[in-house]
C-alpha cells in the first residue's frame, strides 16, 4: 500500500476541497462534540450530513452514531451525493471523542484511546472494497498528530499483512484476496504537512520492519533455520547499507561459547552468530546493541517439551526476527544513530549428540553452568552474546526473547515482559511502549530472586524453578550483563497468537523503533 499526505486549506475551504475529492472512501475522524443532538450537528458533520441529505443526522437519530470515541458509521454514495460536491464513493465517519473527557485522562490511557479508535477506522476501511482513500482528521491536536499519522499508516499497513500473499508457494490453492486498499493519502495543512509526511514515512518503516518481521516468524522451521536468518541478515546489509558478519561453529568454538555451543550439538543444522551494524552516527558516539534470541526450533532438547503445540516453538526465534525487522525499519529511515544487531542462533533438539540435564559448561565470560533443564536453552545462547557485545562498549544494549512460559502467566498478550536495573532505560522503553502502543510491564530483579539459581556443583544453574520463572530467567542473563546499561524484554506472550489467529505479531518492532527515534 502507498501511503502519502496531501495538502489541502484549512477550515471549510479545505473541507470543501476534501469533499470534491475523488476517491474510493473519504474517512472522516470528527470531534465528538459534533454531536450534542441529532438536530444540530456541528464542524464537519454539519456539511457532510447537508451533502448526505441528511443521512448523517438520521444516522445519529437512530443512535447508530455517536459522540462517543471510536463510535463509527459507512455510508455508501447516493447519486445525490456527487450533486451537493462529496465525490467520494463511500464516506466513513470515526468519533475521536469528546475533548473535555479526553483531557482528564493520564497520559497513558490517552494514546491507549486514540490507538482504539484508530483501529476501529482502519478496520472499517480495510473491510470496504475501496481501492483507495482519503482520511481527513478534522483537527490535529499538535500532541497528538505525529503519534496519530504514525499510528495510523503504522496500523493501515499492519491490517493488509497476508502471509499467504506474501509466501504462496505453501498453499496448492492460490490464498484469498483480502483488503482491494492500495493507496492511502492523508489530509493535511501547509503548517503541519513536513512533520506529517515524517510521521507517515516511519509508520510505514515500521510495518515494512513488522512485516519482515511477522515473515520469518511464520516460515515454517525446516526453511527458516539459522543458515535462512544469517542470509536474511546479508541480504538487509545489501539492501540497506549495514556491515554484516556472520560467526559459523568454527569461531563460536574459538570464542570460547560453551553455553551457546551446548545448545546446538544436537542438531545438525549449523549454528550462526549475527553480527549487523547500521553506522548512522559518529564515529565516536557509542551503539545501541539489540540482542535477540534466535531458536529456530525448540524441541526442548532431551527435557522434550509435550507434543501439543509443539509446532508454536518455530516461533522462539522472534527475539531475533523483531531485532531483523528493527534494523530493516531505521535502515529504511536513515536513523543517525549507531545500532548493532546481534543474533545467536540456533536449532534446540534432542540426538545422542545433545546436551543432558546435569552437564556443566564454561560460558564465554569464564562462569560455569549447569544445566538441570536444556529447555532452558534461550538464556544459554544470550548470555554468550551478552558477554560478546561487551566489545562494542555500548550505550545500551536490549536482550529480545521468547525466554520463558512463565512470562506468559504473568503478563498474557497484553505487555511484554521488561527488566532492568537502570531506572533510565526502563523508563524508555515504557515511554515508547505506550507512544507506539506496544506495551511493557516493568518486572522486578531483585537480588533475592539470584538465590534460586544457586548449583551445588557450578557457579550457577540455568532453571530457578517454577517461582518468578521468568524473573529467574531474567537474573540468570543479568550476571553476564555487569559491564553495561541493559534492559532485557521477555516477548513469550506478545510475539504471536495462538489459534484460529495464529500467527506472529511484529511485536516489539514499534516499541524498538520508537525507542531508537526518541
Ligand atoms: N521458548 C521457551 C519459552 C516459551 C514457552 C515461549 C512457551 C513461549 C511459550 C523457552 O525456551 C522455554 O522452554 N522455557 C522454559 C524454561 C523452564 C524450563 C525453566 C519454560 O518456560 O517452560
Ligand atoms: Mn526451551
Ligand atoms: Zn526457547
Amino acid at each position: 500500500m502507498e501511503c502519502s499526505t496531501k495538502i489541502f486549506g484549512e477550515g471549510t475551504l479545505g473541507l470543501k476541497a476534501q469533499m470534491a475529492t475523488a476517491t474510493g472512501c473519504l474517512v472522516v475522524a470528527f470531534k465528538g462534540e459534533n454531536i450534542q443532538n441529532p438536530k444540530k450537528l456541528g464542524g464537519v458533520l454539519n456539511a457532510l450530513n447537508l451533502a448526505t441529505h441528511g443521512a448523517v443526522a438520521k444516522a445519529v437519530a437512530m443512535g447508530d452514531l455517536e459522540a462517543k470515541s471510536g463510535s463509527s458509521l459507512l455510508l455508501s454514495a447516493t447519486d445525490a451525493w456527487a450533486a451537493a460536491g462529496l465525490k467520494a464513493e463511500r464516506l466513513l465517519l470515526i468519533s475521536m471523542g469528546e475533548e473535555s473527557k479526553v483531557s482528564k485522562k493520564t497520559e497513558k490511557s490517552h494514546i491507549a484511546d486514540v490507538a482504539k479508535w484508530l483501529q476501529v477506522g482502519v478496520k472499517a476501511l480495510v473491510a470496504t472494497q475501496a481501492k483507495d482513500a482519503l482520511w481527513v482528521f478534522e483537527e490535529f491536536s499538535a500532541k497528538d498528530a505525529l503519534s496519530q499519522v504514525r499510528l495510523l499508516t503504522q496500523f493501515a499497513k499492519e491490517q493488509l499483512y497476508k502471509f499467504g500473499a506474501r509466501h504462496p508457494q505453501f498453499k496448492t490453492k492460490p490464498a484469498e484476496k483480502g483488503s482491494k486498499l492500495v493507496k492511502l493519502t492523508i489530509a493535511s495543512d501547509a503548517k503541519n504537512n513536513k512533520a506529517l509526511q515524517k510521521a507517515v514515512a516511519e509508520g510505514i518503516a515500521i510495518s515494512n520492519g513488522m512485516d519482515l518481521t511477522k515473515d520469518l516468524g511464520n516460515l515454517p522451521p525446516n526453511i527458516c533455520t539459522p543458515s535462512y536468518l544469517a542470509q536474511t541478515a546479508k541480504k538487509l546489509a545489501k539492501d540497506f547499507g549495514f556491515k554484516a558478519e556472520i560467526l559459523g561453529h568454527k569461531e563460536i568454538e574459538t570464542l570460547k561459547m560453551g553455553a551457546f555451543l551446548a545448545v546446538t550439538q544436537g542438531s545438525v543444522a549449523p549454528p550462526q552468530f549475527i553480527v549487523l551494524r547500521h553506522n548512522g552516527g559518529s564515529a565516536k558516539e557509542a551503539p545501541i546493541v539489540l540482542v535477540g534470541k534466535g531458536i529456530t526450533f525448540d524441541t526442548g532438547g532431551i527435557s522434550l517439551k509435550p507434543g501439543e503445540g509443539m509446532d508454536e516453538m518455530k516461533y522462539d526465534m522472534c527475539g531475533a526476527a523483531s531485532v531483523l525487522g528493527t534494523m530493516r525499519a531505521i535502515g529504511e529511515l536513515k536513523l543517525k544513530r549507531n545500532v548493532i544487531a546481534v543474533i545467536p542462533t540456533c536449532e534446540n533438539m534432542p540426538s545422542g549428540h545433545a546436551t543432558r540435564p546435569g552437564d556443566i559448561v564454561t560460558s564465554m565470560s569464564g562462569q560455569t553452568i549447569e544445566i538441570l533443564n536444556t529447555d532452558a536453552e534461550g538464556r544459554l545462547i544470550l548470555c554468550d552474546a551478552l558477554t560478546y557485545v561487551e566489545r562494542f562498549k555500548p550505550a545500551a544494549v536490549i536482550d529480545i526473547a521468547t525466554l520463558t512460559g512463565a512470562c506468559v502467566i504473568a503478563l498474557g498478550a497484553v505487555h511484554s515482559g521488561l527488566f532492568s536495573g537502570d531506572d533510565a532505560l526502563a523508563e524508555d522503553l515504557l515511554s515508547a511502549g505506550r507512544q507506539s502502543q506496544d506495551t511493557v510491564w516493568r518486572m522486578p530483579l531483585d537480588q533475592a530472586y539470584h538465590d534460586q539459581l544457586k548449583s551445588n556443583f557450578a557457579d550457577m544453574a540455568n532453571i530457578g524453578g517454577r517461582p518468578a520463572g521468568s524473573v529467574t530467567a531474567a537474573c540468570f542473563l543479568s550476571k553476564y550483563t555487569e559491564k553495561y546499561t541493559w534492559a532485557h524484554l521477555d516477548i513469550a506472550g506478545t510475539a504471536w497468537k495462538s489459534g484460529a489467529a495464529k500467527g506472529a505479531t511484529g511485536r516489539p518492532v514499534p516499541l524498538l523503533v520508537n525507542y531508537l527515534l526518541a
